[in-house]
């Protein structure tokens, strides 16, 4: 794959032009070669969800609001890549970027991002950037996404050191997630993951006469969202997992 053919989506829950904005700017002049986009969630039409449950149980296009939510996902779609970057506002992400999660959020019920790699990146002044980065990665992981890298930038003083520090290591990360979008790496499920698909695909059978969309979307699956060899101790210990899980959900009903 030659340097131009990789298409990487960075997605900024900055409410403006500021550090975040900055460091993903500086990566995208870093290599002139990559076809780099810069989505400003600010600068889109973004709703506030209302939660009327449509997406998850009838489907997302029955979602009330009209907006560029589809859009975004087109370009989600479409990148090899995604750095998902948020500054970090009261110890987490931003209410921008925890909006944009929210709307898209019945895509951890149907995950679609399999095969694609992704980058958390979070600036902060002193604390929490770690949490940001931590929720970013984990969220976006259940939407199917690799998470290869993930960077905490302390933007502070804005010395010529802190600076040349921050871009060394935004870098770093950025080079991690291009070379593993160039190693076509197969990957395998991870125990988590499989523990996940488990859940759901039961939930989704507990509600089988309710015509809610996850049934559709899980009834012909078998051990994963897509086919892919497990070895027989993972998924037998993922299916048990969940079937504790499932155990504890119905003792609570
Ligand atoms: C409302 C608000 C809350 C913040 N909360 C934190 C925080 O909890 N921890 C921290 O280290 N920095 C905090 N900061 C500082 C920002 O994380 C930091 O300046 C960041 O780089 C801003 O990025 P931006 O210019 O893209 O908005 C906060 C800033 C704002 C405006």
């Amino acid at each position: 794959m030659m340097a131009n053919d990789l298409k990487i989506l960075a997605i900024c829950g900055s409410p403006h032009r500021g550090n975040t904005y900055d460091i993903l700017n500086m990566l995208e002049q870093s290599n002139p070669e990559v076809d780099f986009n810069i989505l400003m969630l600010s600068e889109l039409n973004l709703k506030d969800c209302f939660g009327c449950y449509s997406c998850i149980n009838r489907g997302e296009e029955t979602c009330p609001l009209k907006d560029d939510r589809d859009t975004i996902i087109k370009e989600m779609i479409d990148a090899d890549g995604t750095i998902f970057a948020s500054p970090t506002y009261a110890r987490m992400i931003s209410a921008l970027m925890k909006k944009f999660v929210e709307r898209t959020s019945y895509i951890a019920h149907r995950p679609m991002f399999f095969g694609k790699y992704a980058m958390a990146l979070a600036t902060c002044a002193g604390f929490g950037a770690d949490l940001t980065c931590k929720y970013l990665t984990e969220n976006f992981t259940q939407y199917g996404f690799k998470f290869v890298s993930s960077v905490e930038l302390m933007v502070a003083s804005k010395s010529e050191s802190e600076t040349k520090h921050n871009h060394h290591k935004a870098r770093i990360a950025y080079q991690k997630l291009i070379d593993a979008i160039k190693s076509h790496k197969k990957f395998e499920p991870s125990l988590n993951q499989l523990v996940y698909f488990n859940i759901f695909k039961s939930i989704s059978e507990l509600n089988k006469l309710k015509g809610w969309a996850d049934y559709e979307f899980y009834k012909d699956k078998k051990d994963f969202y897509y086919d892919v060899e497990v070895p027989l101790l993972k998924n037998k210990l993922a299916k048990w997992i969940a079937g504790k899980e499932i155990k504890k959900m119905k003792a609570n009903k």
